[in-house]
């Protein structure tokens, strides 16, 4: 595939980055991951905001604009829909950069490293109960730092709950706080539905502002009168929930039917799930 780094766009086996690189001696960097199919990206100006926050956030001067952004992301399109497919995500990462020496302090006089690539994802979901794709979830309490808002590439404390969901045999991990409280899974954000009232947990340092959820929220709020609320929600609640679903770039609204072993509602695809989906198909554009 053809990516881009630095300014160029070149094949990927020819891309390098130096050993000494802040990214991967730290994880000092921020990523993204938007999503497009047949060239439509769901979300951009989103998540370019948040990427900017997150670099501002880390104090990354990178000189990017949305509008430069919105280019080489659509270059990128271009160059792969060949070979790729006409689903595809862009993974953005912006690291501190390279310096001579390893010291915590931020360096001075270095440029941060702008790395970005397309790599083919599923098709696009569709509100059709036969054809979502569900899931099983584990929970846990969440060890993670307490700057989850920030889209860090230092991943390990997620990496680390979601191998903890794979080695028990489940595809995500729901976190929770010390007051027991929901926060997110590893890597996708969480809505709880009870009697008709659709929750999800309010934005803080402790979850990702999701773009799917901010989304979802957006377009609930505005084209449903369903009623869809922002507050905290305990362990006891989601285990009691009629219905759970993951949002996520890549997932869009997912299902999940069971937590710890035992099923969420009746175990069946819900339908204020379809409701849900049904109305983010038509409107995430
Ligand atoms: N994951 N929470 C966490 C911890 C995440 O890593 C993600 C995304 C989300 C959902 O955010 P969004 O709706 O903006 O994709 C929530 C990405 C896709 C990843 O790491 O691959």
């Amino acid at each position: 595939s053809t990516v881009f780094l630095n300014g160029q766009f070149l094949p990927a086996n020819e891309a390098r980055i130096s050993p000494m690189d802040r990214g991967f001696l730290f994880g000092d960097g921020i990523y993204e991951v938007i999503p497009s199919y047949q060239g439509r990206f769901v979300g951009f100006g989103p998540h370019i905001s948040r990427l900017h926050d997150g670099l501002a956030a880390l104090s990354i001067q990178h000189g990017m604009t949305a509008a430069a952004w919105r280019e080489l992301c659509d270059k990128l399109l271009e160059l792969n829909r060949p070979a790729l497919g006409d689903n595809l995500a862009v993974y953005i990462q912006v690291s501190r950069g390279a310096d001579t020496k390893r010291n915590h302090a931020f360096p001075s006089g270095i440029s941060p490293t702008i790395f970005a690539y397309a790599f083919a994802i599923a098709a696009e979901p569709v509100p059709d109960k036969a054809k979502v794709p569900t899931y099983s979830v584990i929970t846990g309490n969440d060890l993670r730092w307490q700057r989850c808002h920030i889209k860090s590439t230092s991943l390990l404390g997620n990496v680390l709950h979601y191998q903890q969901g794979v080695e028990q045999g489940a595809q995500e991990i729901l976190l929770f706080d010390r007051d027991a409280n929901l926060t997110e899974g590893a890597a996708v954000n969480v809505f709880v539905v009870k009697n008709g009232e659709i929750a999800t947990p309010p934005l803080s340092n402790k979850l990702l502002p999701g773009i799917t959820r901010l989304l979802l929220l957006e377009i609930l709020r505005q084209h449903s009168d369903l009623n869809v609320v922002e507050r905290e929600i305990s362990y006891d609640e989601v285990l009691a929930a009629d219905e759970i679903w993951l949002t996520s770039s890549s997932k869009e609204i997912a299902p999940v039917l069971s937590v710890n072993g035992r099923p969420v509602g009746n175990g069946a695809v819900g339908d204020m799930w379809l409701a849900a989906q049904r109305l983010f198909s038509e409107y995430k554009y």
